[in-house]
């Protein structure tokens, strides 16, 4: 009864990403997500309505600046942060992270500690080892449980201590699938007076996000793959931003929280596209109802392919085999015994089903796991927008490249 309640109308979601109208089945999605009819229409529109510099007093740049203002309003709220002053918004994650670091230069004293997980894709590692390496504070890394593939607290724990300053870690492994415990664990680090940055890319398409809940310092997530324009929404707690100097212009103020780390000008067209988003999950419900629905669609897809794989002579499925919404979001990635993970892809390719190999810039995990000489792993990653029939689809191209 209860999952006839959390039904997605998927003939509704399909009808509002135009790329689905073909007979190609996306599978690449933690790649990089198909975008809504209305993100593209609020591009265009920007674009040709009110593409004028922000701030002036006319009216045009008046109108401009409120949708601009209303996209980050809406991010705060999607969030769920106390302000939209905890907004900062970049092309990417990547260079958010990049930037945040280079914001904490002068916040960690030699000897300060830095605890960075395995399972990062590089935008959450590199950046704060380079920022050790500038500060002489110390990396420490924190591996996934051998058995599980889990960032856990018992592997955590023993590396906190009075010097721990910094925890960096992702939410869910865009490789592995996993879902990680965020607020057991921030609260893990913050118990040791530690800051926590928690990579939320591979998550935020797949689930609700709430900064306040999970009592994270900072949280960041990519819009182009939640179903938006190239363009990464970064939450920083208040607190933490507050007494960092920024990386804009010098007479731009310490208190000016997400300019001082917004240099130039932003995209305000994607901005202003990126409130489409936010206006597809308010249509399914809200968040909380939206993705709910989303997390049992997820799984009852997920389930023939991980149970088909778990089957496979030769298969070995990364990380968490069952499908538990729970425990996983349906981004899943396995080897073959004897086969290059790209062989298998390119016959793949050529069904008109899009998977992936490779190590996904989880560099340091796939070479934990031992599988970088091996060319990493076959990824497929799905979202609620893809069907039982295309999962289907992917089944008979695999098996067809296994035999
Ligand atoms: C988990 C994760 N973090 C960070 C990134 C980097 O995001 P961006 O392309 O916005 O820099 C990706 C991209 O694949 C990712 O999967």
């Amino acid at each position: 009864m209860a999952d006839l309640d959390l039904a997605l109308d998927l003939a509704r979601v399909r009808a509002e990403f135009p790329a689905l109208g073909s007979d190609f089945a996306f599978f690449d999605n933690a790649g990089g997500s198909q975008t809504l009819r209305g993100v593209a229409d609020r591009v265009r529109d920007y674009l040709l309505t009110s593409n004028v510099q922000l701030g002036a007093s006319y009216e045009v740049s008046r109108a401009a600046g409120a949708r601009v203002a209303a996209a980050v309003a809406g991010a705060a709220a999607y969030v769920h942060a106390a302000s939209p002053d905890e907004i900062v918004l970049g092309p990417s994650t990547t260079q958010l992270l990049a930037n945040l670091a280079l914001a904490m230069r002068t916040w960690l004293r030699p000897g300060d500690e830095v605890v960075v997980s395995r399972a990062e894709h590089e935008a959450n590692a590199g950046p704060w080892c380079r920022l050790a390496a500038a500060t002489g504070a110390v990396v420490r890394w924190w591996p996934l449980d051998p058995v599980t593939l889990r960032l856990e607290p018992h592997g955590l724990a023993p590396l906190l201590g009075p010097r721990t300053r910094l925890v960096a870690f992702t939410h869910a492994s865009n490789l592995l699938g996993t879902i990680h415990d965020v607020a057991g664990l921030t609260a893990l680090a913050h118990g040791a007076g530690a800051r926590v940055v928690v990579d939320g890319v591979a998550y935020a398409p797949h689930r609700a996000i709430d900064v306040r809940a999970w009592d994270v310092d900072a949280y960041v997530f990519s819009a182009y793959k939640v179903y938006g324009p190239h363009l990464a929404v970064l939450y920083g707690k208040r607190d933490l931003l507050a007494p960092l100097p920024g990386i804009n212009h010098d007479f731009i103020g310490r208190d000016q929280l997400a300019y001082k780390l917004q240099p130039g000008n932003l995209n305000f067209e994607l901005a202003h596209g990126l409130g489409g988003v936010f206006a597809y999950v308010d249509d399914l419900g809200g968040p909380a109802a939206a993705f709910a629905r989303i997390a049992a669609h997820e799984e009852a897809l997920a389930a023939p392919l991980l149970a088909w794989l778990r089957d496979a002579p030769g298969v070995r499925v990364l990380g968490e085999a069952t499908a538990d919404r729970a425990r996983r979001v349906p981004t899943i990635s396995f080897t073959v015994a004897g086969r290059r993970p790209e062989d298998v892809v390119r016959v793949v390719d050529g069904h008109r089903v899009g998977i992936r190999h490779g190590d996904f810039y989880a560099r340091r995990l796939v070479e934990d796991l031992g599988l970088a000489d091996a060319g990493g792993v076959i990824r497929a990653s799905m979202v609620h927008y893809n069907t039982h029939d295309e999962v289907a689809r992917l089944i008979e191209a695999l098996a067809a490249a296994l035999r």
